[in-house]
């Protein structure tokens, strides 16, 4: 047996979605070695179990899950500094907007952009978050996380991590295989700064730059935009933005001259889902409580008794609806916990 074990405990307070769920068994875990015993106890008692930790990119589509391990590992330690770096290595279960207050408070620049995007510091590699010009790679140095199979911990370098637009190894052929258990993230001293984002430059237009400036006209660009998940569940962006070929979105803009797009390194081009999905009719629409929201048609909300199966078949309506008006296949972003 382990300790801080509870029984029969609701979900809907971890995850961000605010979806009812239930678990049988549920432990918090503070700490490697509780991280261990609660993966023996999983094995000896031959159950299921699933890893979450901030909640805030998963749907529960269940109604009962057999055994939840709720990652907050803490703690913010300098581990290395010099002329022009400083690096923390950060707690899997550390609020990642914690964290870049922290980095912000200190006039440390890297993560700025990042202010305010809901979760953990260990969900952060997971799916290479990413906002306003920034990706969690261009900060990242190292990761440990500890293989499931062996009980072993093991050090992922940026290279191991195969970080790509939304993707890691966590994700694809690793997926289920290790728990992040502490991040290290390199900070800079004299920070560069990025406002290549439209509304971000708008905003700061005639402002002094500096983290806390670019910070807080972040976290104004989120509010006016995305819904505060403490008051009307959601995951961020349900979906990722497609990527076509140059071919494929020339035809697509003769027929609608106004499709907005990003031009890629490789020769692709992105479209935003949120325009695609819009464009579809969906933004505003609610079905019960399952709906797309009115101000970001990419982020799907729970107006309050929604069921993971009612947001997920409302997604899967939005993938066929685009997927018949323009011929592309959406892909979803966030993790659906079966
Ligand atoms: N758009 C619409 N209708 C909508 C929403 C968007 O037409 O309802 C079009 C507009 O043309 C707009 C463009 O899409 O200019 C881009 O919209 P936005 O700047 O809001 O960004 P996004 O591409 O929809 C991505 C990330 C967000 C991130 C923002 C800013 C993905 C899947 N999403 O959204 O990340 O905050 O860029 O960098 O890449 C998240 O991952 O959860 C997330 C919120």
């Amino acid at each position: 047996m382990i300790k801080n074990l509870k029984r029969n405990i609701s979900l809907k307070p971890y995850n961000t979605f605010a979806i009812e769920a239930k678990a049988k068994y549920f432990t918090d875990v503070f700490s490697i070695s509780q991280l261990k015993n609660a993966l023996q106890f999983a094995k000896e008692n031959n159950f299921q179990f699933k890893i979450i930790s901030g909640g805030s990119n998963v749907l529960f589509v269940e109604q009962e899950y057999e055994f939840i391990i709720h990652i907050l590992i803490g703690g913010i330690e300098k581990t290395f500094e010099s002329e022009y770096e400083i690096h923390y290595k950060v707690g899997a279960g550390v609020k990642w907007h914690t964290f870049v207050k922290y980095c912000v408070n200190k006039g440390l620049g890297g993560i700025e952009n990042l202010s305010l995007i809901p979760g953990s510091v260990g969900a952060s590699p997971m799916q290479n978050i990413g906002a306003y010009g920034v990706e969690i790679k261009d900060v990242f140095k190292s990761l440990t996380a500890l293989e499931i199979s062996t009980g072993q911990l093991k050090i992922f370098s940026l290279k191991d991590c195969k970080f790509g637009y939304r993707e890691s190894v966590f994700k694809n052929e690793l997926k289920n295989k290790f728990i992040i258990i502490d991040v290290t993230y390199k900070l800079l001293k004299n920070p560069k700064f990025n406002i290549s984002y439209g509304a971000l430059s708008g905003l700061l237009e005639k402002k002094e730059l500096s983290v806390s400036t670019i910070s807080d006209a972040v976290i104004s660009i989120r509010q006016s935009k995305l819904p505060d998940p403490s008051v009307i569940g959601n995951a961020g962006s349900f979906f990722k933005n497609p990527e076509v070929s140059n071919e494929r979105f020339n035809k697509l803009k003769e027929k609608y001259p106004e499709i907005p797009s990003y031009n890629l390194e490789n020769g692709n081009v992105k479209i935003p889902a949120g325009w695609l999905i819009e464009t579809c009719g969906w933004k505003g629409f609610r079905k019960n409580d399952a709906g797309c929201h009115k101000h970001q048609a990419l982020v799907l909300v729970n107006y309050g008794s929604a069921t993971g199966n009612e947001i997920l078949d409302l997604s899967d309506e939005i993938v066929s609806s685009v997927k018949q008006k323009f011929g592309i296949e959406l892909q979803k972003e966030v993790n659906i916990l079966k």
